[in-house]
């Protein structure tokens, strides 16, 4: 699946899913900016310039994708350095392991600015731009198989990615007649920076064992970031060219129960 050349903004892109991602499609040819409000990786502290040089061709540009004035200095940077923006996979995502009861305003706040307020942002300035090319684009939106079923601990989470699919869906509807695609993809339960202090709970990790049917590799229940990585490249790639507006349920099962 060649992506030779194409433009590529990954947002939360230095660490875990976002990271595998860029890797994937750097690997398939293309040229990537990475987005990230921090400095170094929450895998293994590499600092965002080392990950850029590492991909190849690619710009580390550090900001966040709630913030207007960030989001439009990532986009001006992607223009300047390599021309165009001809794929935008909205990755950057936060949650807030918390109890209802324990959910603050500012928690729940927190959740949504990045999950839904960044990802409009991203894709509002990605469509302003892949309108004016003549190779349209494509849009990924990272959302989670939590927009379709609960969980505790999730009410903010999952209110932002349910949030996700629908605002997939209403750009999908707004943005086909110019030739833009905009899919989400929902990963199940993968293993990350994000999760690892909530699921070396035991009591987490078995509920998770137990919800999740699919074992790969003997009784591996966890998604790695590349399998999720692969999912991305279908939707970023022409081999997915009919699919707008789609959920891809990446989850080993979850939502199957
Ligand atoms: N790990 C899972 O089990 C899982 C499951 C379903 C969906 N997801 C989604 O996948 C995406 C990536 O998750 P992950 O597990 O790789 O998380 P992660 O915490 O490992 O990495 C997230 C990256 O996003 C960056 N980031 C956070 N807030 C940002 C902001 N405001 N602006 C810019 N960058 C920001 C972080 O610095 C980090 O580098 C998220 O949207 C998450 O909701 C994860």
């Amino acid at each position: 699946m060649s992506l030779q050349d194409k433009v590529t903004i990954v947002t939360g892109g230095l660490s875990g899913i976002g990271r595998a991602i860029a890797t994937r499609l750097a690997g398939d040819g293309a040229r990537i900016v990475l987005f990230d409000a921090a400095g170094e990786s929450r895998d293994d502290g590499m600092p965002g310039d080392r990950l850029a040089a590492q991909l190849g061709t690619a710009a580390f540009v550090r900001g966040d994708v709630g913030e207007p004035g960030d989001v439009d200095r990532m986009f001006d940077t992607a223009t300047s350095t390599f021309g165009s923006v001809d794929i935008l996979v909205n990755n950057a995502g936060v949650t807030a392991f918390k109890s209802l009861a324990e959910l603050t305003v500012e928690d729940f706040d927190r959740v949504l600015r990045t999950n839904v307020r960044g990802a409009f942002l991203c894709a509002q300035r990605a469509v302003a731009r892949m309108r004016r090319q003549p190779q349209r684009g494509v849009i990924v939106n990272v959302a989670s198989n939590f927009a379709f079923v609960g969980a505790t601990d999730a009410v903010a989470y999952c209110t932002s990615k349910g949030a996700v699919v629908s605002m997939t869906q209403a750009l999908a509807a707004e943005v086909g007649p110019d030739g833009i695609r905009v899919n989400a993809l929902c990963p199940g339960a993968t293993a990350t920076e994000f999760n690892r202090i909530h699921r070396a709970r035991p009591e987490i990790a078995a509920e998770w064992e137990r919800m999740t049917p699919l074992r790969v590799d003997g009784d591996r229940y966890l998604a790695t970031p590349a399998e999720i990585a692969d999912a991305a490249a279908f939707l970023a790639n022409d081999t997915s060219r009919f699919m707008t507006g789609a959920a891809l349920v990446v989850d080993g099962g979850w939502n199957a129960k």
